[in-house]
């Protein structure tokens, strides 16, 4: 049923050649349609004209087994509607290569049909008019009533709907063993004194407390669930979002840095390269304690028979269970002279149907982007997830680690730099510090800052 698992060749041939997508053609309404609809007062689903099979081009980055699963069941329901999805892995976590896979793609004037993004990166691709503009199905499926509202205004950063959003990660989620708990008597912590102290236990009867890996962005995730901790939302956003170079001055930052390098003790040493399944893997296994990481890896201990509360739990990260650090997964259309058009639309149009929702959500371990979703398929993290976010705004930050928060270049500059005062010891903080200011400073001059400003 899926389609091929292949890495296009990356081929820098041409230059930039997409020309600027027109405006979609307006599709006409009956009189007597529209008419009906007023009288029924409801969306009337946007009808695509497809008459013949199409293929798209998937590009994205899924290959665990729930992403499999999840990706399994998109394609299930685009087949119904006669379109093939067709598979274009660039295979790494957190999307990792997939963005260079993609923009040499599309300077080469062969940007796929379809690509997966997180982070307000796509409004670039629709600044320079290269993505399909989604607004009349969303108009009709009123996606501006069905959305939770900060997504539905997120999605359309120029006054066009541009991408179709999949479903939310909470990334900081603290999973906890719950056998390795039970048998120590020991409760999930709450902040990070009580983790230190349950920590310790571990340590003494010999059980390290966190699963971690030394990857960029899985030291990343960690990194900024610390950074929340110490000093909360507006804290974060002056680092991570407007790089401000004073916070990277401040000693909650100080703080937080030495917090990271400090949580080394507790975690298997010398800390490995492992992919974030790997990691996950060990914490299920009974390997670690705990284990710090983004709600997918829910979906992939579901996927494995790791039943939610009774094999393992989840809770906020120490000291953040007010706030909801989100990551949301989107698919982008690239118009490539409309060819592709209405099957695009229709995968757009199925995205936010309420069983996909559910259903795709459930298997991927986040939650839905709908305002009332179908709750009966949410467990107990998923339930928890959702209460937050729905609050609003003051609950949300965008995950830095998922490129929520900024740009791709100030994202890779600073966790450079984290990983490396992670990895070796010989760095000071103060060290560090200075480092990321200057880092701060240039990337403020060069005005690469602010890319979440174009959203919220
Ligand atoms: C995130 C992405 C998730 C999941 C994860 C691990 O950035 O939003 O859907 O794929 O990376 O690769």
């Amino acid at each position: 049923m899926r389609g091929d698992k292949t890495v296009t060749p990356i081929t820098i041939s041409s230059p930039l050649k997409q020309p600027a997508s027109p405006r979609a053609p307006q599709t006409r309404r009956t009189l007597r349609s529209l008419l009906a609809a007023a009288l029924l007062g409801c969306a009337h689903a946007y009808t695509i004209a497809q008459t013949q099979p199409d293929t798209l081009q998937v590009l994205h980055w899924w290959t665990s087994t729930s992403e499999h699963k999840a990706v399994d069941l998109l394609v299930a329901d685009l087949a119904a509607e006669n379109v093939t999805w067709k598979d274009v892995v660039v295979p790494a976590g957190s999307g990792v290569g997939e963005l260079i896979v993609l923009k040499s793609r599309v300077l080469a004037g062969d940007a796929p049909d379809v690509a997966q993004l997180n982070g307000p990166i796509f409004s670039e691709w629709a600044d320079l008019g290269l993505l399909t503009d989604l607004d009349k199905v969303a108009d009709s499926g009123k996606w501006d009533k069905l959305l939770l509202p900060e997504i539905a205004s997120w999605i359309r950063p120029h006054g066009h709907v541009v991408v179709a959003p999949l479903g939310i990660h909470r990334v900081n989620t603290l999973f906890f063993n719950r056998k390795i708990l039970d048998q120590y008597g020991l409760m999930p912590p709450q902040n990070w004194d009580e983790f230190e102290r349950t920590a310790a236990k571990l340590h003494k009867a010999g059980v390290p407390a966190l699963a971690q890996s030394s990857e960029p962005w899985q030291i990343a995730t960690l990194f900024e669930t610390l950074v929340l901790a110490e000093g909360g939302s507006a804290f974060y956003h002056d680092l991570f979002v407007k790089k401000d170079p004073a916070a990277f001055n401040d000693p909650r930052f100080a703080h937080a840095l030495k917090r990271l390098r400090d949580l080394k003790q507790w975690m298997a040493t010398p800390v490995q390269n492992m992919q974030w399944p790997e990691v996950t893997r060990l914490f299920a296994n009974g390997g670690a304690a705990m284990m710090v990481m983004g709600d997918w890896a829910k979906g992939e201990m579901n996927a494995w028979g790791n039943a939610t509360d009774s094999s393992f739990g989840c809770v906020a990260t120490p000291g953040t269970a007010d706030y909801h650090l989100y990551d949301i997964d989107t698919l982008a259309m690239f118009a490539a002279g409309g060819t592709h058009r209405n099957a695009q639309l229709k995968l757009a149009q199925l995205t936010l149907s309420p069983a996909v929702q559910a259903d795709y959500n459930q298997v991927k371990g986040s939650i839905p982007v709908l305002r009332n979703p179908d709750t009966s398929k949410m467990d107990s993290c998923a339930r928890a997830s959702w209460k937050v976010f729905a609050r609003g705004a003051s609950a949300q930050v965008p995950s830095f680690a998922h490129r929520m928060a900024t740009d791709e270049t100030s994202r890779d500059a600073i966790i450079g730099e984290v990983r490396r005062y992670f990895m070796d010891e010989t760095i000071s903080t103060q060290e560090t510090q200075r480092r990321l200011m200057s880092i701060a400073r240039i990337l403020t001059k060069i005005g690469t800052d602010n890319a979440q400003d174009t959203h919220r």
